[in-house]
C-alpha cells in the first residue's frame, strides 16, 4: 500500500507530527513524506494521503503554500482514503472542523484527524499512531 504524507510547518510542529505518522507507518506501507511546495505528484498513484497544516491567519489553512496546493488537488480526490493533522497555538481548533467539513463536501473518504497544541504531546503522539494504523 503507498501512502503519502503531505504537509507544510512553519516551526516545526506539525513537521513533527508528520514524523511521528511516518515512524509508525514504517514497515507497514510503502510512505513517501512531502512538503506542500514539493507535492507535484499524481495523488492517484496513491492509496492513502495523510495532509498535515497548521491554523494559520485566522483559523485557516497556511495560504502561501499548503492552500493553493491543496485545493489544486480537491476536485481529484473523491473516494481517497485521506486523514488530516496540524498542529494550532491559541484557538480551539476551529480550522481543523472547517478542513474536515470540506475534505467531506468533496467526497473524500475521511478516516480521522488529529490536532496537537503546539508540539505533539503524548495523546497527540497516540492519536496520530492510531491514525496511521487506521488509514491502512
Ligand atoms: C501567522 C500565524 C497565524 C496563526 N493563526 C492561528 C490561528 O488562527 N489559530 C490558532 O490556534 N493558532 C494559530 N497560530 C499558531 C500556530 O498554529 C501554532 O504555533 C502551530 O504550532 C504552528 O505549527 P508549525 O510549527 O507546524 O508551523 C498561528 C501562527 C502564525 C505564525
Amino acid at each position: 500500500m503507498k501512502v503519502a504524507i503531505v504537509y507544510y510547518s512553519g516551526t516545526g510542529n506539525t513537521e513533527e507530527m508528520a514524523k511521528i505518522l511516518e515512524g509508525a507507518l514504517m514497515g507497514k506501507a510503502d510512505v513517501e513524506v512531502f512538503t506542500s511546495d514539493s507535492f507535484t505528484a499524481d495523488p492517484s498513484s496513491f492509496d492513502a494521503i495523510l495532509f498535515g497544516c497548521p491554523a494559520m491567519g485566522n483559523e485557516v489553512l497556511e495560504e502561501e503554500s499548503f492552500e493553493p496546493m491543496f485545493s489544486s488537488l480537491e476536485g481529484k480526490l473523491e473516494g481517497k482514503k485521506v486523514g488530516l493533522f496540524g498542529s494550532y497555538g491559541w484557538g480551539d481548533g476551529e480550522w481543523m472542523r472547517n478542513w474536515e467539513d470540506r475534505v467531506k463536501e468533496d467526497g473524500m473518504n475521511l478516516v480521522g484527524s488529529v490536532i496537537a497544541n503546539e508540539a505533539p504531546d503524548d495523546i497527540a503522539r497516540k492519536e496520530l499512531e492510531d491514525l496511521a494504523l487506521s488509514i491502512l
